[in-house]
């Protein structure tokens, strides 16, 4: 691939050691997927932070990349941690996992990178415009970034974003192309959808389209379009059952004008309110009542806090609720007052982490309520727990005097 001098300085190792092995990871990456050139960045969010899914190997890489002087060169933030780093103790989290994963948060700090540990990055600032190019490795921020913000990133792995970020620059290919961004599926939904049912749609295509490029028809456009927390349900089961980076939304999403000039010649699936019925009876593999309740997934919007806030005034639950955010969102909820409201209710507003990345299945729990269809299809899998999936008003437990 064609480097320009400034990348051929940093390949040769004038800019240090760390710089060199970042820019090796660019190049084979570019010459594995046919890139011509590298493309700059101007924004990543980087993966791989968990000490459960990366373990004692990962902290050694990043402590390595530490020492040899690692800096970014673009705003980056960082994917949810395996705890809340300030409430660990209270929700449970053991010391020695909490430890090992201090120590891979401060990698990253060393690095220079945000520690707002969240995969909503645009929710607290990290807000690439139109069209730029990023390096986002987070599936679900992926598909946010690209569909709804309408900037352009493949769907990187957690070296590959940290690399871009280090090096200002990532391959130019794929999502980055204006052919990469070309629909492949028409998806015309024909009932109109309301809370967890976008996760549900965005579970059932997935699992059709793959890879591709889905260009949905929403029957609910007519009558109320979807929000941004509609939009990032959708996203987050698209890349989790499939492997999507980008849809197009009709009326609602930045690019959906140039896309529509595709659909013409498109395959089309009708989705209908069976299909929706009968996903959301799939993604649920228990029928009990869940001992734990874990909301936000992606991490939840001020909006939606406020939302659990308003139901629980003066309530007591019943089961456990975790409503998992950021810290900047937690600290708006701490000054609104919701965060109170929650945690007078039984609940908790934790930070830094989720339902899928935390080890969750050390604290004692059997089932887990979600209204996420991406938490759903990872629970079982990732902490080899039961899953009941509803909207969340379902799921929560209120005590009766
Ligand atoms: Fe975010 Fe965890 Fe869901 S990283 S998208 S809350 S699985």
């Amino acid at each position: 691939m064609h480097l320009t001098r400034e990348e051929e300085k940093m390949y040769a190792g004038e800019y240090g050691p760390a710089v060199a092995k970042s820019m090796e990871i660019l190049v084979a990456l570019g010459d594995i997927y046919g890139a011509e050139g590298m493309v700059e960045v101007v924004s990543a969010q980087i993966s791989g932070v968990s000490y459960k899914t990366i373990g004692d190997a990962g902290l050694e890489y990043l402590e390595d990349l530490v020492r040899e002087g690692a800096q970014v060169r673009v705003p980056s933030t960082l994917n949810p941690a395996g705890v809340d780093l300030d409430q660990w103790q209270e929700l449970g989290f053991r010391e020695e996992f909490t430890k090992k994963q201090l120590l891979i948060v401060e990698a990253y700090r060393e690095m220079g990178i945000s520690t707002t540990c969240t995969c909503t990055p645009y929710l607290v600032g990290n807000v690439p415009p139109l069209g730029s190019h990023i390096a986002w490795s987070e599936s679900s921020a992926v598909c946010y970034g690209n569909s709804v913000l309408g900037a352009r990133t493949n769907r990187e792995g957690g070296p590959g974003a940290l690399s871009a970020a280090i090096c200002g620059r990532t391959p130019n290919y794929g999502y980055h192309l204006d052919e990469g961004r070309i629909p492949n599926l028409l998806v015309d939904v024909e009932t109109p959808l309301e809370g967890s049912d976008y996760g549900a749609l965005g579970y059932l295509v997935g699992k059709t389209v793959g890879s591709g490029v889905p260009y949905f028809k929403l029957k609910s456009n007519s009558q109320e379009a979807p929000t941004v927390n509609d939009l990032k349900a959708l996203g987050a089961a698209l890349a989790s059952s499939g492997a999507v980076a980008l849809y197009h939304v009709e009326n609602v999403t930045p690019e959906y004008k140039d896309a529509s000039k595709h659909i013409a010649d498109l395959d089309k699936i009708v989705i209908t309110l069976d299909d929706i019925k009968e996903t959301r009876e799939k993604l649920s593999i228990s029928s009990e009542t869940p001992d734990l309740v874990c909301l936000g997934c992606p991490h939840a919007s001020l909006e939606e806090i406020s939302e659990v806030a308003r139901v629980l005034t003066g309530k007591q639950l019943a089961n456990e609720l975790w409503v998992c955010t950021s810290i900047s969102i937690k600290a708006a909820s701490d000054r609104m007052g919701y965060t109170k409201v929650i945690e007078n209710a039984g609940g908790h507003v934790v930070c830094d982490t989720c339902m899928v990345v935390a080890p969750i299945e050390d604290l004692g729990f059997k089932v887990i309520g979600v209204d996420s269809a991406k938490a759903a299809n990872y629970v079982p899998s990732m902490c080899g727990l039961d899953v009941v999936f509803d909207d969340w008003k379902n799921l929560i437990s209120i005590k009766t005097k």
